[in-house]
Order: structure tokens, then sequence, then C-alpha cells
């Protein structure tokens, strides 16, 4: 695993930006796997810039998303279609056809997860697959559990997390209770993976994550065993794992 520390957010995004973007100079038509979230908004501002400013052509760049929360629609400004449209593919020149996020809406979740994983497999492995990583160690919307889940699959948010989602939403009741989300095989088939955190709150999780046993308690300690993973985080979040 490569690690880079950096001093702050803007230098972890600084950071983090160039990796993908290095990705898409090199292969012009690559498929990124991309995350919501708040640790990835400085790096996708980073993205926009360069776009901006002519370094990056994502005319021909693909992408699919980790997770969506079922009930909500593109157009719902907690959706997660909608973060990824407002936080990054507005604003650069990439195909809307060719990002991909989870149908929140689809009648049937099951059939929706089936028709996403094949989607993940038609594009051929994700070249690099972004992540964060929640304070339970959690990827995507893979929580702590007994088992790594392999494929795409519908998930129950756990009360802690639908409480802590209500003050985003009118009434409790619109509050989503349940997510589609990549499964842990679907993440560890990508040939890339590049991990970002921040802040010391992370610090705990990061170190557990990356020096404990691998365990679906953790569920991204799972990525301890891919071949290709990336860990770009700042001062703060990586103290507790550096040392
Ligand atoms: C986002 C996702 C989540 C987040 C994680 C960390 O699509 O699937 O797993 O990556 O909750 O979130 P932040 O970056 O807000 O700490």
């Amino acid at each position: 695993m490569q690690i880079y520390c950096t001093p702050n957010y803007d230098a972890m995004s600084r950071k983090a930006g160039s990796i993908l973007a290095s990705l898409v100079v090199l292969k012009p038509n690559c498929t990124l796997g991309l995350a919501t979230g708040s640790t990835p908004i400085g790096l996708y501002k980073e993205l926009i810039a360069r776009c901006e400013s002519g370094e990056l052509d994502f005319s021909a760049v693909k992408s699919v998303n980790l997770d969506e929360y079922i009930g909500l629609g593109g157009d719902h400004d907690q959706s997660y279609r909608y973060f990824m449209n407002t936080n990054l593919f507005d604003h650069i020149n990439i195909q809307k056809a060719n990002t991909h996020v989870p149908n929140g809406l689809a009648p049937d979740a099951d059939a929706e997860c089936a028709r996403y994983e094949s989607v993940i497999d038609a594009l051929g492995p994700i070249d690099c697959q972004l992540l964060g990583m929640g304070h339970n160690g959690h990827i995507g919307f893979n929580e702590p559990a007994e088992h790594f889940p392999l494929v795409t699959h519908a998930v129950d948010l756990q009360p802690s997390t639908i409480q802590a989602n209500a003050r985003f939403f009118a009434t409790m009741e619109d509050v989503p209770r349940r997510a589609l989300t990549m499964g842990i095989g679907s993440i560890m088939k990508a040939k890339s993976i590049l991990v970002v955190v921040s802040g010391k709150d992370k610090a705990p999780i990061v170190k557990r994550a990356f020096a404990g046993p691998v365990t679906p308690q953790v569920p991204a300690s799972i990525l301890q065993l891919h071949p290709n993973v990336t860990l770009v985080g700042d001062e703060a979040a990586l103290c507790e794992l550096l040392g």
C-alpha cells in the first residue's frame, strides 16, 4: 500500500486530485469509481479546476458511483446523483450518459442491484475506485457485519444513520430507510483503489482498518488484501496509523 500524508485537507485534496488527474491524462477513456461524502469535495474541486484550465478532458471518461438512497430521485437534493451532478459532473465535460449511479427509484431494488453490477462488469474493471471511510470503517454503505457482502445489494440503514440524516429532510417519514450499495466484492474488483481520509476523528478507524485484523466488523480492513491501494490522508487522520 502506498501512503501519502499531507499537512491538511487542501493538500490532501490536491494530492488525491493529482492521482486521479494523472489517470485521466494517461487513459482518457478510463472508468472512475466515485464516492460522495464530505471528504472528496475538495478533490472534485481540483478536478473541476484542472478541467476548466484545459489540463483535463473528461469527454471519454466513464464513472460508476458507490451508492444511492432508495426512494430518492436524482433531482432530490439529498440524493447521491444530485450530489455528483452539483459537485462534479455539471462542471466538467463528462458525458452524463457515461456516469452511473444506482437508481434509487427503481421499483425492484434487487433487480436494480443486478442491473448495476452488470453495468460495473460491462464497463470493464474500474481503473480507480475512490473511497471515503466511515467512523466505523464502512465503505460505500457496507456497514460492520458478520461477512463481506460480495455484490451490489440493498441495505437497511442503521438507526444512527437515519437519525443523523433527519436534519436534511422536512419530516422523519421522508428520511430514507434503505440504500443501494456496491458490495465489497464489487469494490475489490477495481484495478486500483484510492482512499481519502481527513481529520482527527478518523484517526482511530484508519489505524484499525489498515493496521488491525482483516474483519467484516471493519469493512475497510479488506483493503489490506487489495494489491493496489493508495491512501491519501492529512496528518490528523494518519497520525495514529503512522505513529
Ligand atoms: C459515499 C460513501 C460513504 C462515505 C463515508 C465517509 O458514497 O459511500 O461510505 O465515503 O461515509 O464520508 P465522509 O467523507 O463524509 O466522511
